[in-house]
């Protein structure tokens, strides 16, 4: 199928985009390109591959921006319940760690979740997949974290199996068992730190070769803060994981700076998320490492906080920067890169460029699938999107509304059109 004559057609061509260099879209005006079966085969202008490929199907792009599905590589999309009631408390003034604290916040999700059959999570995890879909995301990280026990935990990686292999949405695992400290463990975090790295882990990497032996290993990623997993901690069940074989993330920097970032350089993890406390030192660690600096603006625009990820610095250090949604039920029910994006433009003083950056070919590099998706090359999967807008500077610019007008998912087109109501 050639896709033709898109008013600007972004390539993101030429791997993960490093500090200042953030932000080249690889803009081809009356673009097209050319897909077979699930892959890219050639991109370039209209007039180019309508003369090379001149009895191809075709789909019509005109007056239309196309460009790479996005990549959300940060989301705790399955869970069990809601916390709407949560939500209005910090309205009142509560803090979301003290929430934490007095056994609500992510503990009153772990108790929804625990009690919720497998069929129940698939089921309410579906449609937030679908919304993600429809507003452009093709492929997504999720992670487990909402079981705290290994069978729980088991169940919501089956899910995710299950879920990915449905689609249309592509899934990368992560395993966050480090998550929160149940509350059985209440008054031992040592006792569930030791659950986590010596009896979790190991069932993980037995599990996973039996349920998903084609599969790479899942990520393994803790929540390292105050109240949380300290640092020592972090350390234990991270180096654990990585003596495994398991590839890491880090929950850093999300309201205190414990260091969780320098942590995830030292330890080579694929990234280190939220970076909204990070200090000086850990900003200049992130700079000079492989390391992606994962930003989730819809975290403390969802929680009313005043600060952000250090965007700029970062990027000053030569950082990897992206963008995900950390879409979750407790600070950012978010399933839309869109918003992401234009809260990025907005609070992290990202270009429109920048942010589509962040959010496709350097999102792929945070969950290790740059050699296969987030820009549109010859030899890579065919995920793309075609918006209805003729300017790739609309999306940051627009926010609250849909601007996909088509999905195109391993070469499969999917509309996601604006409908409207017609009265009789
Ligand atoms: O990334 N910080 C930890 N995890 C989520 C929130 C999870 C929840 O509140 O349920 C986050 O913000
Ligand atoms: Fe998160």
């Amino acid at each position: 199928m050639l896709i033709h004559s898109a008013a600007q057609l972004l390539t993101l061509s030429g791997g993960p985009q490093r500090g200042r260099a953030l932000g080249t879209l690889g803009v081809i005006e009356n673009g097209a390109a050319l897909i077979r079966d699930e892959k890219i085969v050639a991109v370039g202008s209209t007039d180019e591959l309508r003369a090379a490929y001149p009895d191809e199907p075709s789909l019509d792009t005109s007056g239309c921006v196309v460009m790479p599905g996005f990549v959300d590589p940060h989301t705790h999309v399955i869970w069990g319940g809601d916390r709407a009631a949560e939500f209005e408390m910090r309205l009142e003034g509560k803090h979301y760690l003290d929430i934490l604290a007095a056994g609500g916040g992510i503990l009153s999700t772990v108790r929804a979740t625990r009690t919720a059959s497998i069929e129940t999570l698939i089921a309410q995890t579906r449609p937030r997949l679908l919304r993600m879909f429809a507003t452009g995301t093709t492929t997504a990280e999720a992670k487990t974290g909402y079981g705290l026990q290994t069978a729980t935990e088991l169940r919501l990686l089956k899910a995710l199996l299950t879920l990915d292999n449905e689609g249309p949405l592509e899934l990368a695992i992560t395993f966050l068992g480090a998550h929160a400290i149940p509350p059985e463990y209440k008054d031992d975090p040592q006792g569930y730190t030791d659950l986590v790295s010596k009896t979790m882990l190991p069932i993980l990497s037995q599990w996973w070769q039996t349920h998903a032996p084609r599969l790479p290993f899942p990520f393994v990623d803790v929540f390292c803060e105050n109240k949380a997993f300290n640092l020592a901690q972090s350390r234990r069940i991270l180096e654990k994981a990585k003596a495994l074989g398991f590839p890491l993330k880090i929950h850093a920097d999300e309201f205190d700076n414990i260091g969780g970032a320098s942590l995830a350089v030292e330890l080579e993890a694929v990234s280190a998320d939220h970076l909204v406390r990070t200090s000086q030192v850990d900003i200049a660690a992130l700079g000079k490492s492989e390391t992606v600096a994962v930003s989730l603006p819809c975290t403390p625009f969802g929680l009313a906080e005043r600060d952000y990820t250090p965007a700029q610095e970062i990027l000053d250090a030569g950082g990897i920067l992206a963008l995900a949604t950390d879409c979750n039920p407790g600070t950012a029910w978010c399933e839309s890169m869109q918003f992401a994006i234009a809260l990025a433009c907005r609070y992290l003083k990202l270009t429109p460029a920048q942010a589509i950056a962040a959010a496709t070919i350097n999102a792929a590099h945070a969950i290790r699938r740059a050699n296969v998706i987030g820009s549109l090359e010859p030899g890579k999967q065919a995920d793309l999107l075609v918006l209805s807008v003729p300017d790739y500077r609309h999306l940051g610019y627009r926010f609250g509304t849909n601007l996909v007008k088509q999905v195109v998912k391993c070469g499969r087109v999917y509309s996601v059109d604006v409908g409207y109501y017609r009265t009789a």
